[in-house]
């Protein structure tokens, strides 16, 4: 098995709070969210359609698709809201030398 690796996808205060950042590491369309100033790293496509969470919105912790309005905590990746029953993948994130790095498989 391929140890887990850790990718350089933004540096540290790239993002302002309530942005979002698209990124591909380790062969994974991923999302890095800024809410309130605390940084995440989900999948970029919602769980419920083939559909990019780019495209929707950061509140309250959570991210909204903005095609059926359902909401992924971005702490654990949980849908809060129908129609979304399934989560989204989350991803460890670290920051060395002012670099965000994700972990990714
Ligand atoms: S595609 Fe995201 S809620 Fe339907």
């Amino acid at each position: 098995m391929m140890p887990d690796q850790w990718i350089a996808i933004a540096t540290e205060n790239e993002l302002a709070p309530g942005q979002m950042k698209r990124v591909e590491a380790g062969g994974r369309r991923l999302l890095l969210c800024n809410a309130d100033g605390r940084l995440y790293v989900v999948d970029e496509m919602c769980s419920h359609e083939d559909y990019s969470l780019y495209l929707g919105c950061i509140q309250d912790g959570r991210i909204k698709c903005s095609l059926h309005g359902s909401y992924f905590d971005l702490e654990t990746g949980q849908p809060t809201a129908e129609p979304a029953d399934a989560p989204i993948r989350t991803y460890s994130i670290k920051i060395v030398a002012g670099e965000v790095l994700v972990q990714v498989p």
